[in-house]
């Protein structure tokens, strides 16, 4: 619940790097009363010393001060040097997403936030995440833009329309905690809200296995891949196909016709299925149709997961015990305000004809389960 903090100036702290972006504020609050202060003290002070005592007193006149100008020279530099710096550093904390987060992903629409999880659970307005674990919000718009806030875990992105932006966060203490539209929308934006459930993670399991899933959406992805939008009559893979080869592209570079080439990630393969034309790749003709209008945001969000998958990309499983159907490889950050890495397990990716969906036996490296 919403209690007060160590300041009570500031919403309730539950996030890892929420105890950051507080210090910072408190910073900028400490020196600008440390300004302010003095300054209007030394405007009372002025005022009663320099008074006016004779009309048209000449001043005596000041030549320059080597002491004086460096001064307020240096202690300015120091002090927007400072908060430049940490300013930097919470913002890479803040904005960076770790490789190793749970997925969710997250369409807003006026008015309203509809979220699904990487096991194909799907909540509206509310989102059920585990303490302590790091999460990975991929956001989109189906209308306008909007921004998902959660002042308790001091982090918000904008969500926009037509590409997809990135959120994480990492929470510290189970409770509730508001989400907002932060970023006016029309008419209903103040209602634009809704909560975020931070539980244990058995109480997490629980919460998951109560509840219908539905398809993860790898799995709704491939029904809309294979069956519904006939996207396999020619990306089936294998040779002589007339689509590109998709097996395998994730993250990695792709040669387009006239020489350029793109990083295969989220807003590539996006883009591939709304503007096929735009980005034809090298060796194959521009025949594909465009599937805009076709497909919703949210059908989107599942065949790039589903194309994803093809890579061997699925990213942390959401339970504690990563027995549910998802893969447990790891997912490289796609944030795509950041320079990609290459994938450490390249080359591993499923082979044609294999399961995508099929379990990983390879266990994932580096994480305990909680
Ligand atoms: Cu959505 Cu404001």
């Amino acid at each position: 619940m919403q209690t007060s903090s160590w300041v009570p100036l500031f919403p309730e702290s539950a996030s890892t790097f929420s105890w950051m972006v507080d210090a910072l504020y408190f910073y900028l609050i400490l020196i600008s009363v440390a300004f302010t202060i003095p300054i209007v003290v030394a405007i009372f002070y002025f005022a009663v010393r320099y008074r006016e005592k004779e009309k048209y007193a000449t001043p005596e006149e000041m030549h320059g001060s080597i002491v004086l100008e460096t001064v307020w020279s240096v202690i300015p530099f120091i002090i927007s040097m400072t908060i430049f710096l940490t300013g930097a550093i919470v913002y890479y904390e803040q904005y960076r997403v770790p490789d190793d987060a749970m997925e969710v992903f997250v369409v807003g629409k006026q008015w309203m936030w509809k979220m699904q999880h990487s096991t194909g659970q799907r909540e509206i307005n509310e989102l059920h995440v585990p303490v302590g674990r790091k999460v990975k919000l991929t956001m989109t718009t189906e209308d306008v833009l909007h921004d998902f806030s959660i002042p308790a875990f001091r982090t918000k992105a904008d969500v926009v329309p037509g590409r997809y932006t990135y959120l994480w966060f990492e929470a510290t203490k189970p409770g509730k905690y508001h989400l907002f539209c932060a970023e006016y929308c029309g008419l209903n934006h103040s209602g634009m809200g809704g909560w975020i459930y931070v539980m244990e993670q058995r109480d997490f399991d629980n919460w998951l296995a109560g509840n219908e899933s539905g398809g993860t959406p790898v799995q709704q992805g491939q029904d809309l891949f294979e069956n519904k939008l006939g996207c396999a009559s020619c990306h089936a893979g294998g040779a002589d196909q007339r689509g590109a080869k998709l097996e395998g592209i994730y993250n990695k570079e792709v040669k387009l016709v006239g020489g350029q080439t793109v990083i295969a990630d989220d807003a590539y393969i996006r883009n591939s299925i709304l503007n096929p034309s735009s980005q034809i790749v090298e060796g194959y003709q521009p025949i594909m149709p465009t599937f805009k209008g076709q497909v919703t945001e949210e059908q989107l969000v599942s065949l790039v997961a589903y194309i994803k998958s093809l890579s061997g990309v699925t990213g942390a499983a959401p339970t504690g015990t990563g027995t549910t159907g998802s893969s447990t490889m790891q997912g490289t950050s796609t944030n795509t305000n950041t320079t990609v890495a290459p994938r450490a397990d390249r080359g591993n990716s499923n082979t044609q004809g294999s399961n995508p969906n099929a379990p990983a036996t390879r266990p994932e490296p580096g994480r305990t389960n909680q």
